[in-house]
């Protein structure tokens, strides 16, 4: 069959390159991809970047199956559009995006289904917001309603920069109209985990846990990006703490949304926090996370295609499912200036030498220039390794990722640190 992957980052290039490897799938189309995604399918630019244009190169393509990548066209019905055109497609309706396009109603829908989460109360009011943070003890967090690319959540280490935070929310200054109404909430402390479910609208899969890191700099110091590296160890969650994540987070999720509903179909993604009082959630995302998925994918030991087919005909097959027990980590190489104003066109070199080292490298931020191969995004490549364990699968991510150069280039030096302080 042929499959058509609507985005063009790391994780689309994950994508692309596992579906490649799948049995049951023929030809793979990337729309519209990067370099990175041309060396395992095809490229394909949209005539126009609606959801209009996604629904045409589906149809030129031919595609089997189209699976979405990013939360932008889920949250504006892009799924929506495929089947009330006939396209198969997996990922969320408009409607069940909700989930991650709206921060009030994901915990709204917390609330009514009881899945443990942080208190909080939302706010469309400065005046109320203010009185609202009388009930809150420092640290508070306050989260922009809508989607703002990972700059929408700020932690307020006292009422002065709280108030300070909730007017710029509410003028537009930090993240525009996605600030226009607020989460404000109690403020958890424990190890952040990522756990993502693959489901039909009415069972789910769990697939491995892993763990992002969000600042530039090591130890979680400096700004967030949208992800500095990753990595995947079933050892993240223990056999309880998955139990508990699947009965009270996963299945009760999918069971509320059809309830409700609005079945939801596709990558549910659970932000955790392991805190002294059991995981809670911290945020839904509708789709896989980025890096989380290059490091997932590179684990992943199954036909992708196969497994997305049946899930997207309402069908998912946990026979389908299968993981490595190796960990495997993804060191991001991030531009110069990243994550303010990033720097472009500085030619890229050591990817052949960095793949002789055994690591897939997976392009975000790339583009081809006059024949060569330039950074053009904050985060540019995703360095993607194994190992035997933790410890080795991050000294191979990290030789390999030593081999790539290019002009203000970043890296954290710690991904996968955090791992081995677990356990
Ligand atoms: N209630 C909370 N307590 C402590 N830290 C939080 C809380 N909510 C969010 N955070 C921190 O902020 C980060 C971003 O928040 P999240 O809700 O995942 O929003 P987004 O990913 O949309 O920016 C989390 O990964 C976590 O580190
Ligand atoms: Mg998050």
């Amino acid at each position: 069959m042929k499959v058509l992957v609507l985005g063009g980052g790391g994780r689309e290039h994950a994508l692309a390159w596992r579906l490649k490897k799948s049995d049951s799938v023929s030809d793979v189309y990337v729309c519209p991809g990067n370099p990175g995604c041309a060396s395992v399918a095809t490229c394909v630019k949209p005539p126009i970047t609606t959801i209009e244009g996604f629904l045409s190169v589906a149809r030129e393509t031919g595609a089997d199956l189209t699976v979405v990548g990013p939360e932008g066209p889920l949250v504006d019905g892009v799924v929506d559009a495929f089947e009330a055109n006939g396209l198969l497609v997996f990922g969320p309706s408009r409607a069940a995006a909700q989930l991650e396009g709206s921060k009030i109603f994901s915990k709204r829908f917390m609330e009514r289904a009881g899945i443990p989460t942080a208190r909080f109360v939302s706010t469309d009011d400065v005046g109320e917001a203010r009185k609202v943070l009388d009930g809150f003890s420092y640290p508070v967090v306050v989260k922009a309603d809508g989607l703002a690319a990972g700059k929408g959540v700020v932690i307020c280490q006292d009422r002065a920069e709280a108030e300070t935070t909730l007017e710029g929310m509410f003028t537009g200054a930090l993240v525009g109209p996605a600030g226009a109404k607020v989460v404000i909430e109690e403020f958890l402390t424990g190890a952040e985990a990522s756990f993502i479910g693959l489901s039909d609208g009415e069972r789910v899969l769990p697939l491995e846990p892993s763990q992002d890191h969000k600042t530039i700099y090591a130890n979680d110091q400096g700004p967030n990006t949208g992800g500095m590296g990753a990595y995947s160890d079933s050892r993240i969650l223990g056999a309880a703490q998955r139990d508990f994540v699947m009965r009270e987070v996963m299945e009760r999720t999918i069971a509320q949304m059809k309830a409700e509903g609005m079945p939801f179909k596709g990558f549910l993604y659970a932000g955790l926090m392991m805190t002294a009082r059991g995981p809670m959630v911290l945020e839904f995302n509708v789709r896989l996370g980025d890096p989380e998925t290059q490091a997932l994918l590179h684990r992943m030991d199954c036909d992708l295609g196969a497994l997305l087919m049946e899930a997207a005909r309402g069908r998912v097959k946990p026979e389908l499912l299968a993981f490595r027990e190796e960990p495997s980590v993804c060191v991001v190489l991030a531009a110069h200036g990243y994550p303010g104003k990033v720097r472009t066109g500085d030619a890229i070199e050591g990817i052949g030498e960095a793949e002789a080292r055994g690591a897939t490298v997976f392009h975000a931020g790339t583009k081809m220039e006059r024949g060569r191969l330039v950074t053009s995004g904050g985060r540019v490549l995703g360095v993607t390794h194994s190992g035997e364990t933790l410890q080795e699968a991050i000294a191979n991510a990290y030789r390999a990722s030593d081999e790539i150069r290019f002009d203000g280039m970043q890296v954290r030096r710690d991904i996968g640190a955090k791992g081995l302080k677990r356990w």
